[in-house]
């Protein structure tokens, strides 16, 4: 007898995780694989100001157990509002980082074997999290205009005819992970009319859209949907820290309810949520917001220029926010491949493959510009291009 023996069906199969040792930018190399924040825009003064004002004040709410700060879900449920999404503070409901909702979704919506549609490529710590649910994982294909939904209706008439009624559309409409790109108007709409035709739910996964450098907002898709079949997921990592650790959502009540049920820990961090609470009054948010964009659009600039530079026969389309730039390789470069040849050469990229639920695109590599200082990231494209032409030579 094993204790391996105990574990559940989905937790004994063999997939690997998509998180492995040395999934962390470290100090040894330039770290383009992971969207990590850029350490040098913390707010530290802020910050050490917002905690000493809530110890001040509110000392044993801060540091006991109890519901979920109101504070905080007042703040969360504005900044939708903002955006013109109707969230009231009963459908608004704070988490550990959007990861966790992410997480809990399964929990209340899938079976085993049920049927989630991602986008190809999409956001591999949602993939990881759905496949542990045990749902089967469809992609449908992402291009310069966000989800593809002509190729959605396919695949959705297509399930339909094999009596499959998908449970979820997740998609990342604004400033894809891992993509960079941003779904028109256009498609927002018709993907919520298929979604409500085929009665699925759309969770609408916004981590990026306060990072915006250039270009015009787009309407969340939540603020386009009357009927109720779209849950909004937000985060303050991107824009605050990640190590906070808060993110929240807002939905169909019934839906929200029912995740609220999940969480049985208290109050997703009483510190925490008093804490940014407090930073978020007074607009010392959005004037933090402000600057990541200034900040964030310069590196982008950076990084789009290195590329033409240094490796002039590879693709990407050009983001107007968020953390990434994808790149799709000069003919015939294996992302696998390029991977360890890139690390040989002094710089971590993320592999396409790692980012597809199927595990295709190789010959993309996902790159990071937020987490690396802007002098940094000349000398880290360069180093990709050089790790290119090598394994472009060795091939010869
Ligand atoms: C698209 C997307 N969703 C969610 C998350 C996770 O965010 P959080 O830190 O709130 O869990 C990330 C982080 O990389 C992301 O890229």
């Amino acid at each position: 007898m094993q204790l391996s023996d105990l574990f559940t069906a989905r937790m004994r199969e063999a997939a690997p995780p998509l998180w492995g040792p040395g999934d962390a930018n470290g100090p040894d190399r330039i770290a383009l694989a992971f969207g990590d924040a850029d350490p040098t825009m913390f707010p530290h003064k802020d910050l050490i100001d917002a905690v000493a004002e809530v110890l001040a004040t509110d000392i044993d709410g801060a540091l006991n157990y109890g519901p979920t700060y109101p504070g905080l879900v007042r703040v969360a449920a504005e900044r939708l509002r903002q955006r013109g999404i109707s969230a009231t503070e009963q459908n608004t409901l704070i988490c550990y980082g959007s990861s966790q909702i992410i997480g809990l979704l399964p929990q209340v919506l899938i079976d085993p074997g049920d049927t989630i549609i991602v986008e190809a490529p999409t956001f591999l710590g949602a993939v990881m999290q759905f496949r542990r649910s045990g749902a089967r994982l469809v992609g449908v294909p992402v291009d310069a205009e966000g989800m593809d939904v002509d190729a959605l209706e396919t695949t959705l008439a297509e399930l339909r005819a094999a009596g499959v009624r998908p449970k979820i559309i997740y998609t990342i409409p604004t400033f894809q992970n891992p993509t960079g790109v941003t779904m028109s108007l256009e498609r927002r709409r018709r993907l919520l009319d298929l979604a409500i035709t085929y009665g699925v739910l759309v969770v609408e996964d916004d981590a990026y859209s306060d990072l915006r450098f250039r270009g015009d907002a787009v309407a969340p898709i939540a603020a386009l949907d009357t009927a109720g079949w779209v849950i909004h997921l937000r985060t303050f990592s991107k824009i605050f820290a990640p190590g906070v650790r808060l993110g929240w959502a807002s939905g169909p009540q019934a839906l929200i309810d029912r995740l609220a049920m999940c969480k049985v820990e208290g109050g997703s961090g009483p510190l925490m949520t008093r804490v940014v609470a407090q930073f978020a009054q007074d607009g010392r948010l959005d004037t933090h917001i402000a600057d990541l964009r200034t900040h964030y659009g310069e590196k982008c600039d950076l990084m789009l220029a290195a590329i033409t530079r240094e490796i002039p026969t590879a693709t990407t389309v050009r983001p107007d926010g968020g953390f990434f730039v994808w790149l799709r390789l000069p003919p015939g470069i294996s992302a696998t491949a390029l991977v360890p040849v890139a690390a040989q050469h002094g710089v971590d990229v993320l592999a396409g493959p790692r980012c597809f639920a199927d595990g295709s695109g190789d010959e993309y590599v996902r790159l990071a510009f937020s987490y690396i200082p802007a002098a940094q990231i000349g000398e880290g494209v360069a180093r990709l291009g050089a790790a290119i032409r090598s394994l472009a030579l060795a091939r010869l």
